[in-house]
């Protein structure tokens, strides 16, 4: 049975509903959060709560669109009357099968939508894929203009959310020492699957066209756990860090650094078709 209150938006890589939870369930007394990588903000909704701050990152527009525009917003302000076309990045740049309607009309909201409106245009914008999957276009502009619009509709529930937001668009990396300290940091990278993540790949077509101005930082093999090392680094008392299966490289040599960091409190696997995804609570070596 789906979760109704999970935050749904159509992208690959969001954290399964169960993960979700865990991660909900374990956020405790902690008043500042650092999401270094906020994705679809699934679990930015889920954390949030009042006299909360999370402080979040992602390179992608997207993510900016869906904090600022609808977890920290007051209302669902929009200024899509009907489908207006313009000639963008998609125009110029289309998706494989995508017909220019529908890239005009994507090209028209990261011209003239407001945040909120990006925000449900990027999720139609997965939906209208192939299996969600950002590889290929799959469907004409009235389907895509009725995603919008469901998801103009069911995004109102997210607006205002408890407690505090601040957002980072770019790179989590490019930020400068000292940083922190925080409560609790929640981290769900992105993973290695063949040759490079799934967002430098297929995610910076939309990235271009909603108005994003970063090119997404390709993830190889090699940079994973120097950046894991990074992360670590951060003034935090507790993380929640989640992995999974099938990657490179691989969960046990990312559990070996973790634990070089810190102690571990928890650790738990979630599998779903064919895959498991790993939970680890670790807690800092000197508290
Ligand atoms: C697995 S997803 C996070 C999913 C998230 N937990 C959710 O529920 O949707 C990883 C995210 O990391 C972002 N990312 C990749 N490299 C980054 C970087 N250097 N700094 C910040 N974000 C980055 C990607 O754009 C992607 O949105």
């Amino acid at each position: 049975m789906p979760d109704p209150d999970v935050f749904r938006s159509g992208f690959s890589g969001a954290s399964l509903p169960a993960v979700t939870q865990w991660c909900a369930e374990r956020v405790e007394d902690a008043k500042t959060i650092l999401v270094p990588f906020a994705g679809s903000g699934r679990d930015i909704a889920a954390m949030a709560g009042k006299d909360r701050t999370i402080v979040s990152f992602d390179t992608q527009f997207y993510s900016r669109a869906i904090v600022e525009g609808i977890f920290a917003a007051e209302t669902a302000e929009t200024n899509v009357d009907k489908i207006h076309y313009t000639k963008g990045y998609f125009y110029e740049n289309p998706m494989k099968n995508m017909d220019e309607r529908c890239a005009g009309f994507i090209d028209w909201v990261g011209a003239h939508g407001t945040l909120y409106d990006k925000a449900c245009m990027g999720s139609a914008v997965v939906r209208s894929t192939l299996m969600g999957r950002m590889t290929q276009w799959y469907a004409n502009v009235e389907q895509l203009y009725l995603r919008f619009l469901r998801n103009r509709d069911s995004n109102v529930k997210y607006l205002n959310l408890p407690g505090k937001f601040v957002h980072h668009e770019g790179s989590f990396f490019d930020i400068q020492p000292p940083f922190g300290p925080f409560d609790l940091m929640q981290v769900d990278p992105p993973k290695v699957i063949v040759g490079s993540d799934i967002y430098s790949a297929n995610y910076n077509g939309m990235n271009r066209a909603l108005g994003g101005e970063n090119d997404l930082p390709k993830w190889g093999w090699r940079e994973v756990l120097p950046r894991f090392r990074n992360l670590m680094e951060v003034d935090v008392q507790r993380t929640l860090f989640f992995y999974v299966s099938g990657v490179r490289p691989d969960y046990p040599e990312v559990f070996k650094l973790l634990e070089q960091y810190g102690e571990i409190k928890e650790e738990d696997t979630f599998t779903h078709q064919g895959r498991t995804d790993y939970a680890v609570h670790l807690r800092r070596k000197d508290v």
